[in-house]
């Protein structure tokens, strides 16, 4: 068994198990910070008590605009955010999850006539299937077949990140989305954390902030651009912090971001971006991300990575794009945010 093997198997074992999502020792989020958007709350309203109460994933702002999508939610656990999803996409739509725990996915495949009924569907449009986020090939996931793909608090238990970022990008069609919320850190940690398997199982073995947005543009997804973030707490004292991840200073936070995948050859030029309304649950304003809260009827001077996101995905119908004026100032976009600049030590 090779040593990425090994880490998918005990993380199958481990979350086969795991009978409830208060991880504890080291770390807690910080619940108090969670918000859930408009959309996400009537979605919400849909899903099994369980369901409901669910909130180590963390992940409640919805990425909008998803009527008739198809999506893959790579590690769905028992199926929180892919009933969710259910919701947003709409009968028409359709949600396949993956997940490397088989009771897990029992505990989906469970819970798909509870959520048929309660949103009032023929026939449900979820499947789920027992996997590894790395190689989606065994569930017919051909290339550019998917809308969107979704994934929280899951990429940061996977040792061969590359391999399940590759997947998630070959099976977008152009102009698909990725929407991801996962663990991620201020600063590069010590090789000795990959070593520990409680460390793994509870996400701290992840990549430094800024090397995994180098890792999603060599892959070739538009830069992610931030959408939410929610801190760790530390529950552990100062020594111990220092003899597991080399450093005292080192900040983590669960960061939702979306990311594209544009056409090959896809014009990237600066315009202005005008919002013309029509997104259910944003009518008057869209919030693209946390820097970019585009205005009904109000040009904005974009980067011209955005303007193509905004030509070539799901959202074009509803913007117009024109020439930029003279004065306009572009936004900028958010890899260069500090999403740590507030965060706690
Ligand atoms: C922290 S839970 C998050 C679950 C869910 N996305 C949520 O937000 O509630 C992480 C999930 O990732 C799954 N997982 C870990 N490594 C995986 C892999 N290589 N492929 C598929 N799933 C994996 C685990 O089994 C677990 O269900």
């Amino acid at each position: 068994m090779s040593d990425a093997e090994k880490v998918h198997k005990a993380m199958a074992d481990y979350y086969d198990t795991l009978d409830d999502w208060s991880f504890t020792g080291l770390w807690t989020m910080d619940y108090s910070k969670l918000v859930m958007d408009e959309e996400f709350r009537a979605a919400n309203k849909y899903l099994h008590p369980t369901h409901q109460k669910e909130d180590a994933g963390a992940c409640n702002m919805s990425p909008g605009l998803m009527e008739g999508l198809k999506l893959v939610d790579i590690g769905c656990a028992q199926g929180r955010d892919a009933f969710i999803c259910s919701k947003m996409v709409g009968e028409k739509g359709h949600v396949i999850g993956i997940d490397i725990s088989g009771n897990r996915i029992q505990q989906s495949n469970d819970f798909k006539k509870y959520h048929k009924d309660s949103m009032g569907y023929k026939k449900s449009n979820c499947e789920f299937y027992e996997g590894s986020v790395t190689d989606l090939k065994p569930f017919g996931l051909k290339d550019q077949s998917q809308d969107m793909v979704v994934s929280s608090g899951v990429v940061c238990l996977v040792p061969d990140k590359e391999e399940a970022y590759r997947e998630a990008y070959r099976v977008l069609k152009y102009g698909g989305e990725f929407h991801q919320h996962d663990c991620t850190t201020s600063q590069r940690l010590i090789k000795s954390v990959e070593n520990e398997p409680k460390l793994w199982a509870e996400g701290m073995s992840t990549l430094c902030y800024w090397d995994n947005i180098a890792m999603l543009k060599r892959i070739g997804f538009t830069t992610p651009r931030h959408v939410y973030t929610t801190p760790y707490v530390w529950s552990c004292p100062d020594p111990i912090k220092k003899d597991k991840f080399g450093t005292t200073d080192v900040r983590f936070l669960a960061v939702q971001m979306r990311m594209f995948k544009l056409p090959p050859g896809a014009v990237q030029k600066a315009q202005r971006a005008t919002y013309n309304g029509g997104i259910p649950y944003n009518q008057r304003q869209f919030q693209f991300d946390s820097q970019t809260l585009f205005k009904k009827g109000i040009p904005m001077a974009v980067d011209g990575e955005l303007a193509a996101i905004l030509e070539h995905s799901r959202f074009a119908p509803y913007f117009t794009l024109s020439p930029l004026q003279k004065g306009d100032i572009i936004q900028t976009d958010t890899a260069t945010y500090d999403v740590f600049a507030n965060a706690p030590h």
